[in-house]
């Protein structure tokens, strides 16, 4: 049996003693002694009684270790023409002064941040400064839009909420602040303070008595910085809101104790990055691979991090990726096959790799939607280093299935995410919750208990938590994607079963984007579905039926669709195209046939099931659905 079968049977067999043995990883200031409690289910808790706290393992830690003067951060921006480096001793010095100056106003432990924040090195500050004082921080991606921000600063409730003046697109300044002055107005929860960062390329206006500039905060903070707080190994250390199937969005819930462990466990396991090891996740911290992948994991593991404010393309070109890889030594490099797919069309002979020196580079790690064939062989040539795809959600932080490289170099199969990580113990059940066998499609779903660092539940919502992912199948979590596991046991993800839409490695909700459209008074009905799209995966793609009597132009209402979409939810969502149809398809109860929908607008041959009320409607909007 080689190492990956034996770390996997043995995070199956006995969890509890794999998980014990990864926690002596962790620094605690009390070790757990109970290290799966499994009295309460369908929830799991890990590590129950341990004390840690997780800034301290990401910076102190490695302070006290020895590596003060290795650097932790490198902040490389091509939009501003800057890159700094800053060090372990540097961070914890800003992050401690920080992490004072929002003690400084009240920010306590179980208090909620809100950060609303472009990709600069404050924002990791400002993470890691939550962790240290046991506020719970909650990241909201800066391509969504006002209402969106509103929505989760009701649902956290934050005492403090922290944006910058603006953010940095390839072709334009975007505001934030507008947006936030926006959000606070249609938000129900007042927060107590606002901290605004103000950048060079945009000033911000601050409201008086709520808005403080952040070099302020800051300064208070440095006259006395805030130690490390021991927190429960149980207290949420983030919740980060992401797309579910109504327009609701889920706040996942992520503990202190599991994450540290799992985080600082996959990093050398499944990455194979060591301590010293240059990182880099060229995600957004907005997104969980960078919560992940970016802040805590690299920075656990003691390596250095670069955290890139840019693009694949158009900062200033598709060599953007191979410069950073190039200038700062990189030695993993974890992105999108999305970014990829840019880089390719722009550059599809990679003649702009000629330019770098590449030869720090071991392993290309990619995930957040299907990786396609063709750009797994297209950047498998290009790079001559493995090319690794990972499976895995907001919900679980960490990959369900990976190639995990530090325990064994397995062979890699296009079209597959490889084999389940040891912790995940994957399963494909059937409608009925019956395991299907090899080689069958179904519903991928993970054995409980899931492993530490998961969601142990929804943010003030047990009952949200269990009705998505633990009801349908009793004794399993539903992941909400469908696939199959090979004769070999690797796991082929095929897509969501659900409403849930992936356009450019960002995970939307076609629910939303529907409660968007309904809104219009033209509407009566509508559906949007995620069709298949070369560079970013899936595009929304909207179908309204028109309330009996209206007469608009088709080109005047899709414009203002587009527009109430970009405003409502953000410019991320990328919709950008709706039809007017004489009506859906549905099923006799009434249900949007949305799935056979997708299927034809991809081409393919749809599956119409028998339930479907009136075929005629089906072959009435095949023109549109193609078009
Ligand atoms: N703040 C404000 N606006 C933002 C934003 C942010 N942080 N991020 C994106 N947007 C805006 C963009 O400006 C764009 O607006 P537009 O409609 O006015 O052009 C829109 O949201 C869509 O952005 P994006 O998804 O980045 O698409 P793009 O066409 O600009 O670029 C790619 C395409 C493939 C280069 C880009 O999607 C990419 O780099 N993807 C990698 C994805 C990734 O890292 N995912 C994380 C999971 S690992
Ligand atoms: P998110 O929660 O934003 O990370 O999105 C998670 C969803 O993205 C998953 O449920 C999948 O549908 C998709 N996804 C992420 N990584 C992969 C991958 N490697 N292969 C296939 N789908 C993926």
């Amino acid at each position: 049996m080689g190492p990956y079968r034996e770390a996997y049977r043995r995070s199956v067999e006995d969890p509890a003693g794999f998980w014990a043995e990864q926690a002596a990883r962790i620094s605690w200031f009390h070790k757990p002694s109970l290290v799966l409690d499994e009295s309460r289910p369908p929830f799991y808790r890990w590590f129950g009684d341990g004390v840690l706290n997780t800034c301290y393992n990401a910076l102190d830690r490695h302070v006290v270790s020895g590596r003060a003067d290795q650097p932790a951060l490198i902040y490389d921006s091509p939009v501003t023409g800057s890159a700094r480096t800053f060090t372990y001793a540097d961070l914890l010095e800003r992050v401690a002064a920080f992490a004072g100056g929002l003690h400084a106003l009240g920010v306590g432990q179980g208090d909620r941040v809100v950060l609303y924040m472009p990709m600069v090195p404050e924002t990791v500050i400002a993470m890691l400064a939550c962790a240290r004082i046991g506020a719970v921080h909650s990241v909201v991606f800066g391509g969504f839009a006002p209402a969106e921000l509103a929505a989760r600063i009701d649902d956290a409730q934050p005492k403090v909420v922290l944006s910058a003046s603006c953010g940095i697109e390839p072709t334009r300044v975007v505001e934030y602040k507008p947006m936030l002055d926006r959000a606070l107005e249609l938000a129900e929860h007042k927060p107590q303070t606002c901290v605004i960062l103000q950048r060079q390329q945009a000033t911000a206006e601050l409201v008086e008595g709520r808005d403080l500039p952040w070099a302020q905060v800051h300064r208070a903070g440095a006259n006395d910085p805030a130690p490390c707080v021991p927190v429960d190994a149980l207290d949420p250390l983030y919740i980060l809101y992401t797309s579910g199937t109504t327009g609701r969005p889920k706040g996942i819930v992520r503990d202190n104790g599991g994450h540290a462990v799992a985080l600082r466990w996959s990093m050398d396991n499944v990455y194979g990055i060591q301590p010293g090891d240059v990182w880099w996740a060229a995600s957004d911290v907005g997104w969980v691979v960078g919560h992940s992948y970016i802040v805590y994991a690299p920075l656990l593991a003691g390596a250095t991090t670069v955290l890139y404010e840019g693009k694949p393309v158009g900062t200033p070109d598709a060599g953007a990726f191979w410069r950073v890889v190039s200038d700062h030594g990189v030695n993993a490099l974890f992105t999108a096959p999305t970014a990829l797919r840019a880089i390719k069309k722009e550059d599809p002979s990679g003649t702009m790799l000629g330019d770098y020196d590449l030869s720090s580079l071991r392993t290309l790690f990619l995930a957040g939607e299907r990786l396609d064939p063709d750009t797994y062989s297209w950047s498998s040539e290009l790079l001559g280093v493995p090319v690794v795809d990972n499976w895995w959600q907001t919900e679980t932080g960490w990959p369900i299935c990976a190639s995990p490289r530090g325990l064994e170099e397995l062979p890699l199969k296009a079209g597959s995410p490889s084999v389940p990580v040891p912790g995940y113990d994957v399963r494909v059940l059937d409608e009925a919750g019956a395991e299907v066998p090899t080689g069958q499609e179904g519903a991928i779903c993970v054995k409980l208990p899931l492993p530490p660092g998961t969601l142990p539940t929804l943010w003030n919502d047990d009952e949200r938590y269990v009705s998505s992912y633990l009801a349908r199948y009793p004794g399993y979590y539903l992941s909400g994607d469908g696939g199959y596991i090979d004769n070999d046991g690797y796991v082929f993800v095929m897509g969501r079963t659900d409403d849930v839409i992936n356009v450019a490695g960002h995970r939307l909700s076609t629910g939303s984007m529907e409660a968007v459209l309904a809104q219009h008074p033209a509407v009566a009905e509508c559906a949007v579905i995620g069709v298949a799209d070369p560079l970013k995966g899936q595009l929304p793609r909207g179908f309204v039926v028109l309330k009996a009597g209206v007469s608009v132009q088709e080109e005047d209402l899709a414009t203002e669709l587009v527009q109430l979409v970009r405003e409502q939810i953000g410019p991320v969502a990328a919709f950008r195209t709706v039809s007017v149809v004489p009506a859906l398809p549905k099923t006799r109860s009434g249900k949007i046939l949305r799935r056979t929908m997708r299927e034809i607008a991809d081409g393919g041959t749809p599956n119409v099931p028998s339930t479907i009320e009136d075929p005629a409607v089906l072959e009435t909007i095949t023109p549109a659905l193609r078009g």
